[in-house]
């Protein structure tokens, strides 16, 4: 299908769908600076996950984690939300987006505006100590030149993401899967879909009824089974044409809130 097609089909659907909700992962985020996991030069490629991103190895030698931590933290901390970002929090001010489910730690979405984040795999905005419970702002600790810890027990402090090994937040496992059963429509954004249990978020809907469409530079286990259709390219421009194709069928601007 040609993309202009595909976009102007996706703005339609956005349209006919009482309840749409985007699922996306670090390809959002890439335009903003921030590299994924898995592409070429993404992360993974410099860091082993299985000992960088497992929890075992966090609790084994927190201050070695903290060395690809740091980056990640830092590069998060120059990031802006860019146009994919921008064009769902439009979505959302015009009532066409029920919520984002994000893999996302970097707070990107609510940056750019979007009220109703789901983060699956937590957030870089807190540190919480695995010993006491103990959690505070990353922004109250220099994570630059220092490895935090815990005022109250001295353990090394962890950002509140999901490690591997660790579980999905209780709520946003609850709520994440609720609003997957319930939407007639699902963007997934910038993800290679092979993490479980968030790649099971798009086949939950569709049991339910759901369309599905991805929007990703490339093809995914999802693609030509579980999702009816891909835009492939890069989110900022897609997302931006679909919601100037949305604008240009209901006549401007829309904002409900
Ligand atoms: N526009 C659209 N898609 C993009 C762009 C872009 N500009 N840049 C990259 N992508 C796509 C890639 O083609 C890839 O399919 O985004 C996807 C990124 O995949 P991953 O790097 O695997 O990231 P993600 O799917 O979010 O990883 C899931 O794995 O390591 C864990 O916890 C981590 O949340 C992460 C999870």
């Amino acid at each position: 299908m040609e993309r202009q097609e595909a976009i102007e089909r996706l703005a339609r659907d956005i349209l006919q769908s009482q309840k749409t909700i985007a699922l996306t992962g670090a390809g959002i985020s890439v335009e903003s600076g921030i590299p994924d996991f898995r592409s070429a030069g993404g992360l993974w490629s410099r860091y082993d996950p299985n000992e960088y991103a497992h929890i075992d190895g966090f609790r084994r030698d927190p201050v070695k984690i903290w060395n690809m931590l740091r980056e990640i933290i830092q590069v998060i901390k120059s990031a802006s939300p860019n146009k994919a970002h921008l064009a769902l929090a439009q979505l959302e001010r015009m009532g066409y987006l029920s919520s984002v489910i994000t893999q996302n730690v970097d707070g990107l979405h609510q940056a750019a505006g979007n009220h109703r984040v789901i983060e699956f795999h937590g957030t870089n905005r807190y540190l919480v100590c695995l010993h006491c419970g103990f959690r505070d702002d990353t922004e109250n600790y220099d994570t630059e030149t220092t490895v935090p810890r815990c005022p109250r027990c001295n353990a090394v402090l962890k950002p509140d993401v999901v490690f591997f090994g660790e579980p999905i937040p209780e709520n946003a496992m609850r709520e994440a899967f609720e609003e997957a059963r319930r939407a007639e429509l699902v963007m997934v954004i910038g993800t290679s879909a092979v993490v479980f249990p968030a790649s099971s978020i798009p086949s939950t809907a569709r049991e339910h009824g759901a369309k599905i469409v991805e929007i990703n530079l490339e093809e995914t286990p999802l693609t030509g089974g579980i999702s009816d259709y891909i835009i492939k390219g890069r989110a900022g421009e897609i997302l931006s044409d679909v919601v100037a194709e949305v604008r240009s069928l209901v006549g401007g601007e829309k904002d409900v809130h």
